[in-house]
């Protein structure tokens, strides 16, 4: 059994993708190539964002807002500690201060209620408070009304951390689309991945979207020759942005059957489990389906009975942020983020992907109620 099966969708997508690759190949286009330009506008459209600036990763779909607002030294940029590592990293990178805010136990989404106490003692600290950048773990949007109240009193912008959510939604609104800017990952593994590394980014903003667009070509003016500013390399190649076009015709569909699926897990493994609470109004994109263990002890225990019945499970994230070495200069310690710790301590993945039959829920779930 795969965690995330690639090569059936492969199956569905192989004929057109084979054409639009060969497309490619003759026109020589690699770079910055029509498919990107159509990917850009297509994307746009299903986010419901006036902009969509494809780049190179989910990475440097959070970088590039960071530089492009000119958050800096004794800035203070908020988010959580249970995430993946790459969204305090892009805060660090700019030499920032990463401010950690615990997130909710039943969401896993930055708590809104500890925001503004973590924004006093950040100004208590001589820091600048800048921006926010909630996660919307898993799939499951972070609570953006309430975010934006308290942003907008902070004069905070929000960077919506979408790199899991792409499909998901909130209140009619889809993922990536809240805050001033969204960032999104096409990792293979994500709900749309393609077959590399691959990001974008949505806003409304128009000036925001010509700085990313000069960014993402090493601050590049008039032409790439000449440099307004400090970029990067960050663009997304023709090749993935075609893996993406096919990919998204079929993407609608594979949205539901992960629905479908989570559904039925947490139908089997109600009561047994601690399973994912989606809040009225909300849609996951369920780029994973993690539930908690009454213990440590109790998550070993499954995983492993799950391990011997030839099932793969993972678990993210075991180490929360403010723990790992490279942010001990940060000076936090153990006991400062309790919901993030303790959640590290119970949590694990189930296999999630649209391909995933019912017969091997059924096998999954009677290793879990065994
Ligand atoms: C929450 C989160 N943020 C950012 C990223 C970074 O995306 P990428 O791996 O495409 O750079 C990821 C990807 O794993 C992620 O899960």
């Amino acid at each position: 059994m795969q965690f995330i099966d690639l090569l059936t969708q492969k199956e569905r997508i192989r004929a057109t993708l084979l054409q639009r690759i060969e497309g490619i190949l003759d026109s020589g286009q690699f770079i910055m190539g029509p498919e990107v330009t159509e990917l850009e506008s297509k994307l746009a459209t299903y986010v419901g964002s006036r902009h969509c600036i494809s780049c190179s990763s989910g990475t440097d779909a959070l970088l590039m807002p960071l530089l492009a607002k000119g958050i800096g030294a004794g800035d203070a940029v908020f988010t959580t500690p249970f995430t993946f590592v790459a969204t305090a990293e892009v805060i660090s990178l700019v030499g920032a201060t990463p401010v950690f805010v615990d997130v909710c136990p039943d969401t896993f989404n930055i708590n809104p209620v500890l925001l503004a106490h973590a924004i006093d003692e950040a100004v208590q600290r001589g820091l600048k408070p800048k921006a926010l950048i909630p996660v919307d773990l898993f799939g499951l949007p972070a609570d953006y009304d309430r975010l934006d109240t308290l942003a907008k009193a902070y004069k905070l912008w929000i960077l919506e951390d979408a790199a899991q959510s792409f499909g998901g939604s909130y209140s009619g609104r889809r993922a990536g689309s809240f805050g001033l800017a969204g960032a999104t990952s096409f990792f293979p593994a994500k709900p749309l991945g393609c077959y590399g590394d691959g990001g974008a980014i949505f806003t409304d903003d128009d000036e925001l979207d010509s700085l990313l667009r000069s960014i993402r070509v090493h601050g590049s003016g008039v032409d790439k020759y000449s440099n307004d500013r400090i970029g990067i390399n960050g663009r997304l190649d023709s090749l993935q942005a075609a893996v993406l076009l096919e990919k998204l015709t079929i993407f609608d569909e594979e949205l539901d059957a992960r629905q479908r699926i989570a559904d039925s897990y947490s139908k089997r493994l109600e009561g047994r489990l601690v399973v994912p609470r989606i809040p009225a109004g909300y849609r996951s994109a369920w780029a994973q389906y993690s539930v908690l263990a009454s213990s440590m002890e109790e998550r070993d225990q499954l995983m492993q009975a799950l391990q011997k019945a030839a099932i793969p499970s993972m678990i993210y994230y075991k180490i929360s942020l403010h723990l790992q070495k490279a942010y001990n200069n940060l000076g936090y310690k153990a006991g400062d983020f309790p919901v993030s710790e303790d959640l590290s301590g119970r949590i694990f993945a189930l296999p999630m992907h649209p391909y995933l039959k019912e017969e091997e829920i059924d096998q999954i779930c009677s290793v879990l109620l065994a």
